[in-house]
């Protein structure tokens, strides 16, 4: 079975590979777009990018219900770690690991991630995971960066970038990361969960298929792709 994606709305996804159920950035329960809930939603392992609620909120209940693996940088480990789920995995920017599902790479991200209750959530990432079928990058919440070009160094078969503007980037600097990138697909995320970051994904598809060389898919959370 092929590895499949499924968008979750804001900045969550369900990965799927043949033999695992992976997380990413769980934020089901109190998003507005958010197609299924947490107590309903399988994991053997969790990836969290920063420590902003609307990345992390349903991670804790989830890994308790499941005893899911947390896959983050190391301040946030640690602060699930005295909350007694201990069961975590800490990374930090630059380093890789070959999990059982594939190799995931934390990458730099220009945002912050102080953890909900004040305390420091260490430094925000993106994700590279190198799934079986190809490597999906994830940049997480971030403004754009030069050294987008060294993570598409090494071939992307999809991305998912943030184009909400206000809090990352945008549509603007969203095409210019394809540009740096090169990514066989893109999915554009991190929009259309509030006002406030509301775009309109068509008319930047159509910028991304007449600009730059990466098909761009338009989809709805809950919504799956094929790798
Ligand atoms: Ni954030
Ligand atoms: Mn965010």
């Amino acid at each position: 079975m092929p590895s499949e994606l499924t968008w979750l709305g804001h900045g969550s996804w369900s990965i799927r590979t043949a033999e695992h159920a992976v997380l990413l950035d769980p934020f089901l329960d109190d998003s507005p777009v958010a197609p299924v809930k947490a107590a309903d939603v399988d994991a053997d392992f969790i990836l969290v990018s920063h420590g902003h609620f609307d990345h992390m909120a349903d991670v804790e209940k989830i890994a308790r219900r499941t005893g899911a693996t947390i896959v983050s940088n190391f301040e946030i480990c640690q602060w699930y770690g005295a909350k007694g789920l201990e069961n975590t995995h800490a990374m930090n920017l630059g380093g890789g690991f070959d999990f059982p599902f594939g190799r995931v790479k934390l990458t730099i991200a220009h945002h912050t991630s102080m953890l909900p209750d004040g305390a420091n959530g260490g430094n925000p990432a993106g994700f590279v995971v190198s799934l079986p079928e190809g490597n999906v990058y994830f940049a997480c919440d971030t403004g754009l960066f030069y050294d987008m070009k060294l993570i598409g160094a090494c071939g992307l078969a999809l991305a998912a970038l943030p184009i909400g503007d206000n809090f990352t980037m945008g549509p603007d600097d969203a095409l210019e990361a394809l540009k740096l990138l090169h990514p066989k697909r893109v999915v554009p995320v991190h929009t259309g969960t509030w006002p406030i970051i509301d775009q309109d994904v068509e008319t930047w598809a159509d910028r991304v298929l007449k600009e730059t060389s990466t098909e761009p898919l338009v989809i709805s959370p809950g919504a799956a792709i094929s790798l």
